[in-house]
C-alpha cells in the first residue's frame, strides 16, 4: 500500500479519514478525488493543503475517463470510496443523483480499479443497509432490506464490490458505519442542522415522534475504523463499525438545546419523514475481534461537536445560502406549517 486514492475525500467522514491518514502515515501518498457537489467542501481539508504526502483532484467516480486518468497519474494501488449522495430525505425528494453516483460510480472505480491491477479496495458503506431494527443488533451476515432510495443504492454498491470479489477475485473490504457526529459536517444532518438552527433560535423540525433511534459513532473513530479495516480487513469481508451507543432523536435535541441554554419550545414536531426506519443498531463483535475500539464517549464526544459548531460559525454560515435555502423550502416549509 502507498498511493492510496480517497474518493468523497472532501465530504464529513472522507475528510476526517484524510487528516487521520496524512498524519499518521507520511510515507502514504494520499490523493483527493471528489467531485465538489454541494456536501463537498474543500475547507474540510486546509488542516492537510500543505502536507506534502496530500494531493488533491476534482473528478466524478461515475467518469471512466476521469478515473482512469487519475488510478494513472497517481499510480493508484488502493482505493477508499466514500463518494455518495449522502442524505435520506434528499433521496426522497430526487432519487437520481444517488443511482449515478452509489451505485454506477461505485461500478465504475470497482472496473476502472480492476483494469488497473489495485490491490485492495475498501467500500464505505452504512448501517442502513439492514433496514430497521426492531429488536436486537445487526451482523454482518443479515439480510439487506433497505428502505429508503439512499439506502437502497448504499445496498446495490455493496453488492457490485461482493460481485468484483466473487467473480474477479478483486481484494475488497467492506465497511458498514452507524449514525456518525463531529465537525465539518454539512448541516443538512440532524447534530449540526439542530445545533446552527438552535443557535439562531430557529425551529428544530423533530420528524414524528423524535422517538427514533440511532446508533452514534464519532467521525474519528469511524475514520480510524476504516483505516483499521483497510489494513487488516480479510478480503471479501465486511465490517460493522458500530458507535454501540444508541440514542433516541428527542434525547439528542434535549441535550444540543441544553448545552446550547436554549429554550425546548423551539422543539417542533413535525410530519415524519417518508419510510422512516425506526431504528438502527448493529454489534461490533466482528471489526473488535480484530482489534478495532471505538475511543470516543458518546456524552463527551456530543459536547465537543456543539461546541465545535459554535466556534465556527465561519465555517457553516456560508453553507446556509442560495441553493440550501431552496433545499429548505422544499423540505421543511410544509412541515414546519403542519408542526404540532
Ligand atoms: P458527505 O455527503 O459529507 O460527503 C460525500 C462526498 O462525496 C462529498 O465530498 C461529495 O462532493 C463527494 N461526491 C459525491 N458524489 C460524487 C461523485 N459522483 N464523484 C466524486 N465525489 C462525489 O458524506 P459523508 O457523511 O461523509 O459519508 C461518506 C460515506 O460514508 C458515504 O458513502 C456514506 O454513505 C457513508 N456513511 C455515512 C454515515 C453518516 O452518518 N454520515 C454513516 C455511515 C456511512
Ligand atoms: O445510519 C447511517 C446513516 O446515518 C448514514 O448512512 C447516512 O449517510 C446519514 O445521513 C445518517 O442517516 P440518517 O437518516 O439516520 O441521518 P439524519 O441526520 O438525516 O437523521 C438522523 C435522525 O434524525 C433520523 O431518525 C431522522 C431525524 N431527523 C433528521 C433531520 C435532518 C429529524 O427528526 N429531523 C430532521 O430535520
Amino acid at each position: 500500500m502507498k498511493n492510496i486514492l480517497v474518493a468523497g475525500g472532501a465530504g464529513f467522514i472522507g475528510s476526517a479519514f484524510i487528516r487521520h491518514m496524512v498524519a499518521a502515515y507520511p510515507e502514504y501518498s494520499i490523493i483527493c478525488f471528489d467531485k465538489l457537489t454541494y456536501a463537498g467542501n474543500i475547507d474540510n481539508l486546509l488542516p492537510v493543503s500543505d502536507a506534502e504526502n496530500y494531493h488533491f483532484e476534482r473528478g466524478d467516480i461515475a467518469d471512466r475517463a476521469a478515473v482512469s486518468r487519475v488510478l494513472q497519474r497517481h499510480a493508484i494501488d488502493t482505493i477508499v470510496n466514500f463518494a455518495a449522495e449522502s442524505h435520506v430525505d434528499r433521496s426522497i425528494l430526487a432519487p437520481d443523483a444517488f443511482i449515478h453516483t452509489d451505485v454506477v460510480g461505485v461500478y465504475i472505480l470497482l472496473d476502472e480499479g480492476r483494469k488497473h491491477g489495485i490491490s485492495r479496495f475498501c467500500q464505505v458503506s452504512t448501517d442502513e443497509v439492514y433496514g430497521d431494527i426492531e429488536s436486537g443488533y445487526s451482523q454482518e451476515q443479515d439480510r439487506f432490506l433497505p428502505n429508503s432510495p439512499y439506502a437502497a443504492s448504499k445496498a446495490s454498491g455493496e453488492l457490485m464490490t461482493r460481485a468484483y470479489h466473487m467473480t474477479y477475485g478483486m481484494d475488497t473490504v467492506l465497511t458498514r458505519g452507524s449514525n456518525t457526529y463531529g465537525p465539518y459536517q454539512y448541516p443538512e444532518k440532524l447534530v449540526p442542522f439542530f445545533t446552527t438552527e438552535a443557535l439562531e433560535e430557529r425551529p428544530l423540525p423533530l420528524y414524528g415522534d423524535g422517538k427514533q433511534v440511532r446508533d452514534w459513532l464519532h467521525v474519528d473513530d469511524h475514520a480510524r475504523g476504516v483505516d483499521f479495516i483497510l489494513h487488516f480487513g480479510a478480503a471479501g469481508e465486511a465490517y460493522n463499525l458500530a458507535g454501540e451507543t444508541l440514542r433516541s432523536n428527542i434525547e439528542i435535541t434535549r441535550r444540543i438545546l441544553q448545552w446550547l441554554d436554549k429554550p425546548s419550545a423551539l422543539i417542533k414536531y413535525v410530519p415524519d419523514r417518508e419510510g422512516h426506519d425506526r431504528r438502527y443498531a448493529m454489534t461490533a463483535a466482528k471489526a473488535r475481534a480484530l482489534g478495532w475500539r471505538r475511543q470516543v464517549e458518546f456524552e463527551a464526544g456530543l459536547r465537543a461537536t456543539v461546541r465545535w459548531y459554535q466556534e465556527n460559525e465561519w465555517w457553516w454560515r456560508k453553507l446556509k445560502a442560495g441553493d440550501y435555502q431552496r433545499y429548505y423550502q422544499r423540505q421543511y416549509a410544509e412541515r414546519l406549517a403542519a408542526a404540532k
